[in-house]
């Protein structure tokens, strides 16, 4: 039999070497998908919460009167909106600036969404559940927050304005 040569030792090394490291490199990519996926699916990031579409309007915390912007006691403050085809309601939402203020939102009808101008606020709105997020505006001004999602013929001339006091 034929002695190996030192260099196809080398060589033949050389690539169990990097065998290992393809597998490392593979099982890494699944631990991964494993732990984000099992992360995700206990824990969305919002629509967790469940809201009757049929008596939306009449009871519970989006019936209109109780929509648009509220502080409270806490000194907290908080958005809820209701989002339907083609219109957000309220249609005209004022936040103060540098404060952490809650969304709270649903729709009624089919999904939308909403994107405050620039900001990091946005959200995919899902008729029977409550989308939630909480953020801050840093700089006061006027925002328009267009539905993102389409939602049918009249989608985009469905926005509400967002205005940011000092
Ligand atoms: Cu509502 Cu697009």
């Amino acid at each position: 039999a034929a002695v190996p040569h030192a260099a196809e030792q080398v060589a033949v090394a050389a690539e169990k070497r990097w065998a290992w490291v393809v597998a490392a490199i593979i099982a890494l990519l699944l631990v991964m998908m494993v732990v984000t996926g099992l992360h995700w699916a206990a824990m969305p990031p919002s629509r967790v919460e469940t809201v009757d579409v049929k008596t939306l309007h009449v009871k519970g915390e989006f019936v209109e009167s109780n929509l648009g912007t509220t502080l409270g006691s806490d000194g907290k403050v908080m958005v809820r909106l209701v989002a339907q085809q083609y219109s957000f309601m309220p249609p005209c939402i004022v936040v103060p600036a540098e404060m952490s203020v809650t969304f709270r939102a649903t729709a009624t009808d089919t999904i939308h969404g909403f994107i405050v101008g620039t900001t990091n606020a946005n959200t995919m709105l899902i008729p029977g559940f409550v989308a939630t997020f909480t953020t801050s505006f840093k700089k006061p001004g006027e925002h328009l927050m267009p539905c993102h999602e389409y939602c049918g013929t009249g989608h985009e001339a469905m926005w509400a304005r967002v205005q940011v006091l000092p």
